[in-house]
C-alpha cells in the first residue's frame, strides 16, 4: 500500500531535482532499475522516516544519487532544497529533510478514516486468493492446552489478518483424531474406564487413565503390545474399537467447542486426521509410483537421507499408518479442495522436522504447490508462577488459565470500578485481552514467559491495557454526546502530539500488510501499543502554560475536531483487536 505522504514528498523532490538538474537528471534515470517508476519512484523508495522526528518527517538520503550526478552529496541536498519551500524542505548535510503540515495530514486521515470506519486499512491485495490455515488442531482425548492455545491464538490472527487484505482464508482444524495412542486409550478404558466417571469430566478422566496407562506399560509392557493391536483394529474398523474412539471424540469436540466458543474462535473446516483415512491408499500409490518408497525393517518409508533429514515414516510394519501419511494426504486435499495460493501450518517449533520432511516429499513429487506450504512455527509457552493449577501429568489446562484470569480480572475491576454494571462479562473480556495478548504480545518464534503479574498489568504493555484505552476512548465518546462530524476546521489540529498520533494512525494498512507477509500478528500487537501511547501522550498534552489541554472544552470547533480525531483512534483500535481476536470493551 502507497503512503500517499511520501508519495507527495516524493513529487516535490522530484520536480525539485528536475528544476536543480535541468536535462541533466533524465540521463540519471536511464540508470536506474526498470521496475522503478521514474525518479518520483526512486526517491518514494529511499524516503527514510528519521529516528529523530524533530528533523522531519521525510528525509531523502542524497548518497543515493551521488554517483549517478557526479557530485557531492551535501552539495545535492544544497541545492535540490534551494528548489523547494523551506517551511517544509530543508538541507542536512547528505539528507534533505521534509516535513509535513498537521492540518494537510489531518484533512487526508481523517475523513478518510471517519468514513471507512474499520475497512480502513482493508485491501485488496488478496482478491481471488485462498489462503489455507490450519490452526488450533488439539488432540482428542487429551486436555486442551496451552500449547494449542498459541496455535489457536496466531492462526485465528492471521485468518483476519489475511480477510483484511481481500483473501478468502479458509480456517482448518486438523484434530489429531487418529494414531497409535488411541489403542493405548481404548485398552486404558476397556481396563480400568467406567462410563459414569467418564460422562461427568471427560476430558480429565481421559487423560487420568492415559497417564495411568504410561506408568502401568513400564511394570508391564504386554499392554504395549495390546494397544498395537487395538489401534491395528481400530484402522481395520473394528466396531468396539469404533465405538470407543466415537465416544472420546465426541466428548472431546464438547469440550473443544466450549472453550472455542469462550474464546470466539471458528473454523470453517473440522477435517482431523481420521478424515483422511479412506485416501491413505491412494496417497501411497502417488508416492510408490513416483519411486519414492522404499521399505526399511519392515516398514515403508521416503528416504530423506540425501536431504540431511531421517526418513519419512509412512507405514509401520504392521501396516498402520503414521502422522505424515496422514499429514501428506491432507496436503493433497487441500490443493484438490480449494486450490490454495498457500497453505500455512501453525504449529509449534517442536514439530519442525515434521514439516521439512512432508514437504520435501511433496517436493520430490514435483507437485507445483511445493513451494506454497509453508510451516508458521512458534515457541513455548512457560508459566512463571507455579500458583497455577497443573493438576498431574503436568499439563496445564487452558480452562484452568481461563477461570484464573477471570477470577483475578474481577478482583481488579471490583477494585478500581466497583460500579461496573457487567462485571462478569468484561471480567471475561479482559481475561481473554490477558492471554490472548500474552500470546501475541511477543514474537511468535519466542517463548512466551506467562506471569499473572504481567498479563493483568492495566498499565503495562498488555491486553488490559489496549482494552482500557479503548474503553477510555469510548467514555470520551460517550461524554461528547454527539454524532461526531467529519466537517471540522482541520486547521485546529495542528500539535506535535495530534501530528504523530495522525501519522501512526495512516500506518495501519501497512501494518497489515507487514503482518500477513511474515505470519505474524505481533507487528499488529506492537502497533497498537504504540498507538495507546501515542494516544495517551496527546491526551496529556499541555498548552505553552503547562495547562492540560481538555479534548473537551467549551470552544466547540476545537472539540470537535478533537473528537473525529478520538473517534478514529478508538476506531483503529477496535479493529487491530478485532484483529488479534481480543474484544474491545465500552467501560472498564
Ligand atoms: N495435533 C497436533 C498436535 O497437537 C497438531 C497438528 C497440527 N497440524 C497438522 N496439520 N499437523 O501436536
Amino acid at each position: 500500500m502507497k503512503n500517499v505522504f511520501q508519495e507527495h514528498i516524493a513529487q516535490h523532490l522530484a520536480e525539485a531535482f528536475r528544476a536543480a538538474y535541468p536535462g541533466h537528471i533524465e540521463a540519471v534515470l536511464v540508470a536506474l532499475p526498470p521496475d522503478v517508476a521514474g525518479l518520483e519512484g526512486f526517491i518514494y523508495g529511499r524516503l527514510e522516516v528519521p529516528r529523530d522526528r524533530t528533523m522531519g518527517d521525510f528525509a531523502f538520503p542524497a548518497f543515493s544519487l551521488a554517483a549517478s550526478l557526479k557530485e557531492k552529496p551535501a552539495e545535492i541536498a544544497r541545492k535540490v532544497a534551494a528548489q523547494l519551500d523551506p517551511a517544509q524542505f530543508s538541507a542536512a548535510g547528505p539528507y534533505i529533510n521534509a516535513v509535513l503540515s498537521v492540518s494537510e495530514i489531518a484533512a487526508a486521515v481523517l475523513p478518510l478514516i471517519h468514513g471507512q470506519g474499520t475497512a480502513f486499512g482493508n485491501q485488496s491485495v488478496g482478491e481471488g486468493k485462498k489462503i489455507a490455515i490450519d490452526y488450533s488442531s488439539p488432540n482428542i482425548a487429551k486436555p486442551f492446552g496451552v500449547g494449542h492455545l498459541r496455535s489457536t491464538a496466531i492462526g485465528h490472527s492471521l485468518y483476519r489478518i489475511y480477510e483484511k487484505l481481500g483473501y478468502r482464508p479458509i480456517g482448518i482444524n486438523h484434530l489429531g483424531d487418529w494414531g497409535t495412542q488411541f489403542g493405548k486409550m481404548i485398552v486404558a478404558y476397556r481396563k480400568w474406564g467406567r462410563d459414569d466417571q467418564l460422562a461427568k469430566e471427560p476430558i480429565t478422566y481421559l487423560y487420568d487413565l492415559y497417564v495411568r496407562f504410561h506408568a502401568e506399560e513400564e511394570k508391564d509392557p504386554s499392554l504395549s503390545e495390546d494397544a498395537r493391536l487395538w489401534f491395528k483394529k481400530l484402522e481395520d474398523g473394528d466396531p468396539e474399537a469404533v465405538r470407543l474412539w466415537t465416544l472420546f471424540k465426541e466428548y472431546s469436540l464438547t469440550e473443544f467447542q466450549r472453550i472455542y466458543d469462550i474464546l470466539g474462535i471458528t473454523f470453517d473446516h473440522y477435517t482431523g486426521e481420521s478424515f483422511y483415512n479412506d485416501r491413505i491408499e491412494a496417497v501411497m500409490d502417488i508416492l510408490r509410483r513416483a519411486g519414492l518408497v522404499t521399505e526399511s525393517q519392515g516398514a515403508q518409508v521416503v528416504e530423506l537421507e540425501p536431504y540431511g533429514m531421517p526418513a519419512c515414516l509412512l507405514k509401520k510394519a504392521d501396516g498402520a499408518t503414521l502422522y505424515a501419511t496422514r499429514e501428506l494426504a491432507g496436503i493433497f486435499y487441500r490443493y484438490e479442495t480449494f486450490h490454495f495460493d498457500r497453505a500455512l501450518y501453525v504449529v509449534g517449533a517442536s514439530q519442525q522436522e515434521h514439516f521439512k520432511q512432508v514437504f520435501k516429499v511433496i517436493e520430490l513429487l514435483g507437485e507445483p504447490y511445493a513451494d506454497k506450504l509453508v510451516h508458521v512455527e512458534f515457541g513455548w509457552i512457560k508459566f512463571k508462577d507455579q500458583a497455577m493449577s497443573t493438576r498431574k501429568g503436568n499439563i496445564i489446562f487452558l480452562e484452568d488459565v481461563i477461570a484464573t484470569a477471570e477470577e483475578k480480572a474481577a478482583k481488579i475491576i471490583r477494585d478500581k470500578n466497583p460500579g461496573l454494571p457487567n462485571l462478569e462479562a468484561t471480567a471475561r473480556m479482559i481475561a481473554l485481552g490477558a492471554i490472548l495478548f500474552a500470546d501475541l504480545g511477543v514474537k511468535k518464534h519466542k517463548d512466551v514467559n506467562f506471569s499473572w503479574e504481567e498479563v493483568l498489568n492495566f498499565e503495562g504493555e498488555t491486553g488490559p491495557y489496549l482494552q482500557y484505552t479503548h474503553a477510555r476512548l469510548s467514555s470520551l465518546i460517550r461524554r461528547y454526546g454527539r454524532p461526531i462530524a467529519e466537517a471540522v476546521d482541520f486547521g485546529l489540529i495542528s500539535s506535535p502530539e495530534e501530528k504523530e498520533l495522525l501519522l501512526h494512525l495512516y500506518r495501519f494498512g501497512q501494518t497489515v500488510e507487514t503482518a500477513a507477509e511474515r505470519y505474524e500478528p505481533n507487528y499488529i500487537a506492537e502497533y497498537l501499543l504504540e498507538l495507546a501511547a501515542v494516544f495517551n501522550r496527546f491526551y496529556q498534552r499541555k498548552d505553552a502554560e503547562g495547562k492540560l489541554v481538555k479534548i473537551i472544552s467549551d470552544r466547540e470547533d476545537e472539540t470537535g475536531a478533537r473528537m473525529l480525531l478520538v473517534a478514529a483512534v478508538r476506531s483503529v483500535l477496535n479493529e487491530g483487536l478485532r484483529l488479534l481476536g481480543i474484544p474491545a470493551p465500552e467501560e472498564m
